[in-house]
């Protein structure tokens, strides 16, 4: 079992959600000792806004022309796309900031919201798909 710990709050030491999260996942490890973490620090790593560079992953693969910066930022994404859905359990750290996610927790919602990976469209709208794992 793989269970993937995600923070964003960029406050530290002094954030609420980090300590939610690490009791959470603590109790999660208590439960079910096999479970192996990956753990994902969005405040010190997180990826880039999307534009002309970060999009590139919206490109078919293999599309000639790409830019170095566009094949570094493709990376970032899909190495952040393949991890998501490698997870049997996803904790997400999600504080309100401004009545909505801190923004660095969007910038990696922007990244894995891949239709065909993460998500696809269907006759009554988008529908998430189950972890790979399973
Ligand atoms: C810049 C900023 C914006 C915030 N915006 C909201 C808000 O829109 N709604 C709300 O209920 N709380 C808001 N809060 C309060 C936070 O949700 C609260 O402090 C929470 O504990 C933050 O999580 P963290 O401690 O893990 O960073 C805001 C706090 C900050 C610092």
């Amino acid at each position: 079992m793989k269970l993937l710990h995600i923070d964003s709050s960029p406050l530290a030491a002094n954030s609420v959600s980090r300590e939610l999260t690490r009791r959470t996942v603590a109790e999660w490890l208590a439960a079910h000792p096999g479970t192996t973490v990956d753990y994902l620090d969005l405040a010190v790593d997180a990826p880039t806004h999307l534009n002309a560079d970060s999009l590139g992953f919206r490109l078919a693969p293999g599309t000639p022309g790409l830019t170095e910066a566009q094949r570094q930022e493709n990376a970032v994404s899909e190495r952040l796309v393949s991890q998501f859905p490698a997870a049997d359990v996803v904790v997400v750290g999600a504080p309100m900031y401004n009545f909505s996610v801190p923004t660095q927790l969007k910038a990696w919602i922007d990244r894995i919201a891949q239709a065909g990976r993460t998500f696809r469209y269907t006759a009554t709208g988008p529908e998430g798909r189950p972890a790979t794992r399973r």
